[in-house]
């Protein structure tokens, strides 16, 4: 195994392993990626105060998400396509959480299904509904994930239709991948993930195709999105969906304080303040930025936590330092997993874990549930003070 001592010594490896078109979707924005870029560099905008003979010893980033009991406040985002990346890759991810003592979230546009996951781990994992125009559909994949003891109903709210990601388009991004010659050239060159795909059955839509009706082309991930998904998602049928599962309820792509009242009152266990990794609405403020507010409404009722553009230990610190209860990372296991499958999750949990805790250290504390904004410099207005 190479020396990995970063996010970035993954990203690197993952990108040589990877067919082009699955690496272009995973690190990519919507549009100009104004948002997707400043997801990251407003994090670095944030520095940490250093202090000095503090008792470092017994240190301890436990804590509890929505009441489950974490190695760390991380949990594993839901991602599409991720057993594009890597053959069987969401189950991998699952099976690399579950070790860590990290919560996974299962996407609804996974290529491996509900089912394929719960028979490979142990523990509960969560799973990420798309809300469907199909009722029946939506019906049916909620009592699939009850029959599968998911512990908790991830609804993102954030994605009623895709924002434009142009390299999508240009790649004509699928699943599996048509055998055009762009295509041939660039998966010939990718050997290791091709005897992985080879060896798995798992190459489509595995919650998906054989369970909706009248898509046009399963494969075709902006095709059927257009096709399938509800744009007339409100509220009230938000609330259907919290009454249809009856389990614990997370709302995933609240940035605004007005939202986040809307999902407290509603009754949400956890909301995530999400710009969806800046591949929604482009020209939203990063995640980090938009915390803050999301906690002065709310954050006496309900837990917040933060995903997008957390590539760090330090960058977990940050967010946890301002508020949030507990984060989500997407693209930083995608790498691990891109690169080297179940060792690579389990190397950046590792790598994220290690930096958390050192950091968490240096900052003058010993356990995560102690650790305040005290321990941070944020720049005047960096919330916003917009018009
Ligand atoms: C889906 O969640 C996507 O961002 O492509």
């Amino acid at each position: 195994m190479p020396v990995i001592t970063t996010i970035d010594d993954l990203h690197r490896i993952y990108r040589r392993r990877a067919p082009k078109m699955f690496y272009d979707y995973c690190e990519t924005g919507s549009w100009t990626e104004q948002t997707f870029r400043e997801n990251t560099s407003d994090f670095a905008e944030i520095r940490l105060r250093q202090r000095v003979a503090v008792d470092m010893s017994d240190r301890s980033t436990t804590t509890t998400m929505i009441g489950a009991e974490v190695a760390m406040p991380v949990a594993l985002a839901p991602v599409g396509l991720t057993g594009m990346q890597h053959a069987d890759g969401e189950i991998l991810a699952a099976v690399a959480a579950e070790k860590f003592g990290v919560p996974f979230t299962l996407t609804t546009m996974s290529i491996c299904s509900i089912e394929d996951v719960d028979a490979q781990v142990t523990k509960p994992f969560w799973f990420q509904l798309y809300v469907m125009r199909d009722q029946d559909f939506l019906r049916r994949i909620i009592e699939r994930a009850k029959a599968a003891k998911v512990s908790a109903l991830v609804v993102t709210l954030d994605l009623q239709m895709l924002g434009q990601r142009h390299k999508d388009i240009k790649n004509g991004l699928s699943a599996p991948p048509k055998p055009t010659i762009a295509n041939i050239a660039n998966l010939a060159t990718k050997w290791r993930w091709g005897l992985g795909m080879l060896g798995t059955k798992r190459r489509e839509f595995g919650n998906i195709v054989g369970h909706v009706q009248g898509v046009s082309d399963p494969s075709d991930l902006m095709a059927w999105t257009a096709e399938q998904f509800d744009p007339a998602l409100d509220w009230a049928k938000v609330e259907q969906i919290r009454d249809m599962w009856g389990g614990k309820l997370i709302l995933k792509g609240i940035m605004e304080p007005e939202d986040a009242k809307m999902a407290a009152k509603i009754g949400a266990d956890a909301i995530i303040v999400s710009n969806h990794g800046g591949r929604q609405l482009d020209g939203a403020v990063s995640s980090i930025r938009a915390l803050e507010p999301v906690l002065e409404a709310v954050g006496d009722e309900v837990e917040v936590w933060l995903d997008s553009g957390i590539r760090s230990g330090q960058d977990v610190l940050k967010a946890v330092a301002m508020g949030a209860k507990g984060t989500m990372i997407g693209r930083a296991y995608i790498y691990g997993l891109g690169a080297m499958g179940e060792a690579g999750v389990t190397r950046a949990l590792e790598v994220i874990h290690m930096e958390l805790d050192k950091s968490m250290a240096f900052c003058g504390h010993r356990d995560i549930g102690d650790v305040t904004r005290d321990i941070l410099r944020v720049p005047k207005g960096f919330s916003g003070d917009w018009d």
